[in-house]
């Protein structure tokens, strides 16, 4: 049941911190700085000669574009494509690649087909999944399980964040790079989401907005993959228009759209040049009267610019890109909650879409 939650979508979000825990239990070595993925000894042995390819849809893909930005970050090619749009003719293949499918319930078409295409073309194939047993741990060579239990809620929320947390996790496995304070940071993520839970004002910031005539997400670096996730569960479940954009895009067209009625979900944490450009962009927006929702880490001093705060706990960028994402799908339901929306099962979408 739904354990006194008015929905699933709720539950899972606030299942949260133990879904986490989960997905790091016997995989992180504090004292010697390390990551052990048992079930890829042989993956994380063996050399790639093309970038690492990561092939997902919808949430998932918002997770392929964040592994793969993780991986670029310690200078290993990676690369995120739309499982849909993955053919081996366009995206060169072959026995030396690896490619990784992203799928929560294992069973997506799109991306079971493109893994499917990749083990012909002689590919070394990963599937990283929430289901023992799925089509896609068995189409694939290898799989990570992500360990986030049961979802039940047509949006995806837990198993989004486990598998940010499973990524970062292979992403310290193939570039074997960490640092103790990286394995630090990782541990700590499932304490703060709890924090995030305890604490957050998203509730009575979505009661002010509902009203808005579309609404609007942004984010840089680490922070785009999530503003495309936030922008994604909400008109997923609100049935508003809301879309996510790379911030420093803003200006290339989007802002033609900002108004009073357009609402600005930021995201900037630290205060690091990522952080100052997209506080360039906040001014921006706000200089067309925009409401500006910060999501932040009270580092920099974005907050001077926001109408509304919402806080995350201060830890590295990766791991804020999982923190953030929470405040954000609070955001989303809260909003769908005032509008009385059908939150567990939105019209028109399924759990698991298992045509192409
Ligand atoms: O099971 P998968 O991770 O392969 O599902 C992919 C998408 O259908 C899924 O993430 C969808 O976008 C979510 N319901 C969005 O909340």
């Amino acid at each position: 049941g739904k354990s006194g939650y008015d929905h699933y979508m709720l539950k899972e979000i606030h299942e949260q911190p133990s879904s986490l825990r989960q997905c790091l239990r016997g995989r992180v070595n504090e004292l010697q700085g390390s990551v052990t993925l048992e079930e890829l000894d042989a993956v994380v042995e063996q050399e790639f000669a093309s970038p690492v390819q990561f092939v997902a849809c919808g949430t998932s893909y918002h997770a392929a574009l964040y592994a793969a930005s993780l991986l670029q970050q310690e200078e290993t090619p990676a690369t995120a494509t739309i499982a849909s749009e993955f053919t081996t003719d366009r995206v060169p293949v072959n026995d030396g690649s690896l490619v990784v499918g992203i799928t929560q319930s294992g069973e997506t078409a799109d991306t079971l087909r493109a893994l499917r295409e990749a083990n012909r073309a002689g590919a070394t194939t990963l599937a990283v999944t929430n289901t023992v047993g799925s089509s896609a741990a068995r189409a694939a060579d290898h799989a990570l399980y992500i360990r986030a239990g049961p979802e039940i809620g047509v949006a995806a929320t837990k198993t989004f964040a486990s598998q940010q947390l499973a990524l970062l996790l292979l992403s310290v496995a193939l570039t074997g790079r960490s640092s103790h304070d990286d394995i630090q940071s990782l541990r700590r993520v499932p304490d703060q989401v709890q924090t995030i839970l305890d604490t957050s004002s998203a509730r009575a910031i979505a009661a002010e907005l509902v009203d808005s005539q579309a609404f609007f997400f942004i984010g840089r670096g680490m922070h785009h993959p999530v503003a495309l996730e936030g922008a994604l569960k909400f008109k997923e479940i609100t049935y508003e228009h809301a879309e996510g954009f790379a911030a420093g895009e803003l200006k290339h067209g989007p802002l033609a759209l900002v108004t009073e009625d357009t609402p600005v979900f930021a995201i900037v944490t630290g205060d690091g040049g990522t952080a100052r450009k997209t506080i360039s962009n906040i001014k921006e927006v706000e200089a067309r009267d925009a409401p500006v929702v910060v999501v932040t880490d009270g580092v920099s001093d974005v907050e001077r610019y926001a109408d509304h705060v919402l806080r995350i706990p201060e830890t590295d960028e990766c791991s804020a890109a999982v923190l953030a994402n929470v405040q954000l799908q609070l955001i989303a339901y809260w909003v769908a909650n005032e509008m009385g929306r059908s939150i567990d099962k939105p019209r028109n979408l399924a759990k698991s879409v298992t045509v192409e």
